[in-house]
Parts: C-alpha cells; structure tokens; sequence
C-alpha cells in the first residue's frame, strides 16, 4: 500500500483574522468554511441523515444509477484530485471502476481526513493515496508537486460549488482547470433551483439539526477564540431568496449585546445578522455558463430529483 499524509496548517491564524474581519464589517459574516470542526463535521453528517435534507441521498442515488455510465464517459485516468474530500466517502464508487492508479485527498479538517485517507489506501492497494490536510480554498496550487502526471480528473460533489458566490466559483473553477491540466477533466455534483418552499424545509430541519450546525460556530469561536458567544442570544434563520438563486443562513442577535473574540469586543444590536453561508442553486445551463467561463466545456450531465452531476473536459 502506499499513504501519505501532509498537514499545511495555517488554518488558526485564518481562522482569527477572518472572523475579526468579518464581525467589524457591515453586515456581519463568518465565511462557512469554519463550520467544519470536528462536531461541525459530525452536524453536517446528521443534516445529510434528516428527511428533510435530500442532498446528499439523492447524489449517492444518482451515482449509484449512472455510475457505468459515468466511468464510460471518463475514461482513462491516472489521477483523481477531490478538493474538500472529508470522510472520503463518495470518492469509492470513482475508485471502484475508473481505476486511477493515485487519489490526492484535500481538506481543511486534516486529522479526520488522514483517517478516512488510510483506510482507503489500506483497501485499495493499487492505488497511491495522497492526503493534504490544507484550505484547497486559499491555497490549491499547493497540492500541485504531490501530484504525479498523467491525465487528472478533479472531483468535486456535494454541490459544495454552491457555497461560493457565482464569481468565486468560477474563480475556484478555473484554479481547478490550471490544476487538471488541458487535457483534465472535471465531475461536479451540484443542487438544482426547485421548489423554494422544500429548500426553505431544506435548512430548517424540524429536529434543528441545521439550527445546531449553524450554532456551532459560536461555540467553535468560544473554544478557539476565547469568544464568550451566549448561544442562547442567537437564533438560526434560513430562508430560500429566489431573487439571488440562493439559502442564506444567518444568526439572528435576539437582544442587545457585547461580545468578547479574540479580546476585541463587538456590539450586537438586537435583530442583527451574522451571514453564515450561502448555498446557491443553479439551472443546468446556468452552471455551465459559469464552468465555461472558467474553460471548462460540458461534455456529459445526469439529473436525478433536483440534483445534477456534469462533467467537464
Ligand atoms: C456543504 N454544503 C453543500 C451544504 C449546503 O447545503 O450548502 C452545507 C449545509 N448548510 C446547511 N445545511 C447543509
């Protein structure tokens, strides 16, 4: 078997200087990346576990459907990259019948990752396993010596595309495009626009599941920012806005309050919003309107109960 693991931490000093930033500008924001500690992890799980959220279901089920015919129009590749990989999961059906002979791991929780990452290697012992604990978001041309030649394909399900804005996914789409080389390929699993009425039940699970996983922010920067966040004083609000094509999900101050990070002290008003992610939707056409001006052309596109999978070349 072959493993490898490398941590490129830089994420604490990030994580500080983003979210003093983001509490001092008008309005408020914490960018969403930093809902992925270890609990924050474990939540987004049990979001993808809630009958109300179909994403993550629907994406296995329509892998699950086309995945011969998925492996057909991919071909031949030596290399797949998945940026944001995680528990590592979804990347076992590529595995099992595109037949790389390297898989390189990225994502910004680096200890869950290498876990996920040596057992993979340990099961597919044809395959040279590369995991890079880092923030792809800020610096993927990092990953670029560990990768060996050969033609690449980047994958990137989840509709994790959806949490960038429309430019910054075309800017991190075109990084994609540098990073896969000309003759690279991209497979990308993204939401569909639907009915606003199941996205608004999407984000507000009845057993506040999605509600904890935004709350947790707060108590990830009481933790590891000295932050003294009354979780009690916020309240999770997520709504579909049809105008932007997006969830937006915020948290409501329910009262006046001062709050202590980082030893800076920042005033709440009551009703004020902390922005914690967006989660844009798209037309088929739509995204590949983006993905083309990143160059990337569509080659292929599955759909399946409001989730669709392209993939580029
Ligand atoms: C990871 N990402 C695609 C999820 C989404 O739907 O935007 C994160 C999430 N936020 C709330 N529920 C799930």
């Amino acid at each position: 078997m072959s493993f490898r693991f490398v941590d490129l931490p830089a994420a604490h000093d990030d994580l500080r200087a983003d979210v003093l930033a983001g509490l001092a500008a008008q309005p408020k924001s914490i960018p969403p990346k930093y809902f992925y500690d270890e609990a924050g992890c474990r939540l987004f799980e049990a979001i993808c576990a809630q009958p109300e959220y179909a994403l993550c279901r629907t994406e296995r089920a329509l892998m699950d459907a086309h995945l011969s015919e998925i492996a057909a129009a991919i071909g031949a590749v030596d290399c797949i990259i998945e940026p944001g990989a995680g528990d590592c999961v979804k990347v076992r059906a590529l595995l099992d019948t595109v037949h790389p002979s390297q898989l390189v791991v990225l994502d910004i929780a680096g200890e869950p990752l290498a876990a996920a990452a040596g057992a993979l290697a340990l099961e597919y012992s044809g395959v040279a396993v590369s995991a890079l604990g880092m923030d792809f978001i800020r610096s993927l041309e990092d990953a670029t010596p560990y990768l060996m030649g050969g033609r690449r394909l980047v994958y990137y399900p989840g509709s994790s595309i959806g949490n960038f804005t429309p430019a910054e996914a075309a800017a991190l789409l075109a990084r994609f495009r540098k990073l896969a080389g000309e003759a690279g390929q991209l497979l990308i699993g993204f939401d569909l626009k639907k009915d606003p009425v199941e996205l608004h039940r999407a984000y507000n699970d009845v057993a506040g599941v999605t509600a904890a996983f935004n709350l947790n922010l707060l108590a990830r920067l009481n933790r590891e920012l000295e932050a003294d966040f009354d979780l009690g004083q916020f309240r999770h609000y997520a709504f579909y806005n049809p105008v932007a094509g997006r969830v937006e999900m915020h948290l409501i101050s329910l009262t006046g309050q001062t709050v202590r990070v980082a030893g800076q002290r920042f005033h709440f008003a009551l009703g004020e919003s902390v922005h914690t992610e967006n989660s844009w939707k798209f037309r088929g056409d739509e995204f590949s309107a983006i993905a083309a001006s990143a160059g990337w052309q569509r080659v292929q596109t599955w759909e399946r109960d409001g989730f669709a999978v392209q993939l580029y070349g």
